[in-house]
């Protein structure tokens, strides 16, 4: 992959036990790659299928779902539902013409700083060596519209 593909990465983080964990490895100081924007939220499960599908769509090279531990939803079992709906979404991905490695689900608690930072460099490596997602390069290619061609795939 080219040297200077930055990718673009879409994080969405449940405001409890993700984003706190973000928050406290950024104070801690780990060193995270800045390929990312973080987009809080309540509750993993508050996060729409369709928003990771927009996310894909306005040119997003990778989507994170992070969340609090099987167990420790604070909405009960709200978890369950992202995990079910994670799993859906990977399906449909490869419909879509994207490889489902694009998406990944994590939790990460509160105290766990280190986790967050490095389950984000290996998900920043990841995606860096898929390359630029489809849709993006498409984006990229006309520039003039938002509309994407659907025969792009990277499975
Ligand atoms: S409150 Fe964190 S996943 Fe539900």
């Amino acid at each position: 992959m080219e040297d200077t593909f930055k990718p673009k990465i879409v994080v969405f983080c449940c405001n409890w036990c993700a984003y706190a964990g973000g928050d406290l490895a950024g104070i801690s100081r780990y060193q995270i790659k800045p390929y990312f924007r973080v987009i809080r939220t309540l509750c993993s499960a508050r996060v729409d299928p369709e928003w990771i599908m927009e996310a894909f769509r306005l040119g997003a090279d990778g989507v994170m779902v992070a969340g609090c531990h099987p167990g420790d939803c604070h909405y009960i079992g709200g978890n369950y539902r992202t995990r079910r709906r994670v799993a859906l979404l990977r399906s449909l991905l490869q419909q879509f013409g994207l490889n489902p490695q694009r998406l990944e689900l994590a939790w990460i608690s509160a105290g766990e700083a280190e986790k967050f930072a490095s389950t984000m460099n290996s998900f920043i490596d990841r995606i860096t060596e898929l390359g630029p997602s489809p849709y993006s390069k498409s984006l990229d290619d006309d520039t003039q519209s938002t509309s994407v061609a659907m025969e792009v795939a990277d499975v």
